[in-house]
């Protein structure tokens, strides 16, 4: 066991720690029950998304599939409306044929174990441990990026991969095992932030052994700035979109706008920012009279809250307030 890990757990880490949780753990729609689907649902919207954004698909994709076998008798397409605007729809193509199967092999159960847990589509180890402690207190312990940095601090340097586990794990001394996870989670989203963090606010600071001197990692590289168009046709009530391949790499099958080589001659209606990973894209949307050729339909904008659109459609139509 590390050293930081032995001198933290004999002197109460875990307990300082879930007291400060208790006190000041945000309110959040996952935390009011342990219902392992609802755990699920929420740890893969967090995988890539910040909780503000989860906020509201949550809700709505909970209302729409409130049970494991809801999702698994959902076609793809009502799941991937559902999931518009969290991006990465990966995670949700793995959901649905994870709840398929559960419905399936499981008789509707979720596997009670992390180990049981990991042989679903979709499910990592951090995933497994996640559903395993805040559902059942499963003594294993999660890391994810906010986590890795809370150990390090407190170890005063840089751990590998599975130092960061060990680490985690030896910490785990509490039988509230999924309020251990969530409060170190915690702990890393709102003091110990990668810039500043506020370590006077911080429960476990007599532990720590960088009380924030330890570098935060090099900046990250500038995103790039792009310029990108759009063309918006409407007619009679309905919008023109065209659908994206099947077999693209990206969002496969989800409908958008058409892309527009240049701004051309068209009039621009509006223009809004879109960031995605490396790239800062200006979108400028062009009124359009005639789609160009290719296929695409007219779709009917009573119809466009029920299609798997993508997050940067639906912004679009929302600005343009057509949904
Ligand atoms: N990030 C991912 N899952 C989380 C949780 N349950 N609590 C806080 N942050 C999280």
């Amino acid at each position: 066991m590390s050293q930081i890990a032995n001198t933290a757990k004999a002197s109460g880490f875990a307990s300082s720690l879930l007291a400060w949780y208790d006190q000041h753990a945000r309110k959040l729609p996952w935390r009011e029950d342990r219902d392992p689907y609802r755990v699920w649902v929420s740890e893969m919207m967090l995988q890539q998304t910040r909780v503000a954004a989860v906020l509201e698909h949550y809700r709505r994709f909970l209302n729409k599939f409130p049970t494991v076998s809801k999702l698994a008798a959902a076609r793809e397409s009502s799941v991937l409306a559902a999931w518009s605007g969290l991006g990465y729809y990966r995670r949700a193509r793995m959901l649905h044929a994870a709840a398929k199967l559960v419905v399936k092999e499981y008789q509707g159960k979720f596997p009670r174990a992390s180990e049981g847990l990991r042989h679903l589509p979709g499910i990592g180890r951090y995933t497994a441990a996640a559903i395993a402690s805040i559902a059942y207190d499963e003594p294993v312990a999660v890391v994810d990026g906010n986590v890795e940095r809370v150990l390090e601090r407190m170890s005063g340097k840089r751990l590998t991969g599975e130092q960061t586990w060990n680490t985690a794990n030896n910490l785990l001394d509490s039988p509230r095992s999924g309020d251990f996870n969530q409060a170190m989670m915690e702990l890393g989203a709102t003091i110990c932030l990668p810039r500043q963090p506020q370590c006077l606010l911080c429960p476990v600071s007599g532990f720590c052994a960088a009380r924030g001197e330890l570098q935060a990692e090099a900046a990250r590289p500038r995103q790039k700035k792009r310029k990108i168009f759009f063309g918006l046709a409407r007619r009679n009530g309905h919008v023109f979109l065209v659908q994206r391949g099947k077999t693209e790499s990206l969002m496969p099958g989800m409908w958008e706008l058409p892309q527009l080589p240049s701004r051309a001659r068209a009039k621009r209606l509006l223009s809004l920012r879109h960031s995605i990973t490396v790239t800062d894209y200006q979108v400028n949307v062009m009124e359009i009279a005639t789609p160009q050729k290719g296929s695409g339909r007219w779709m009917s904008r009573s119809r466009l809250a029920s299609l798997p659109l993508t997050g940067l459609a639906r912004k679009i139509l929302q600005r343009a307030e057509l949904l």
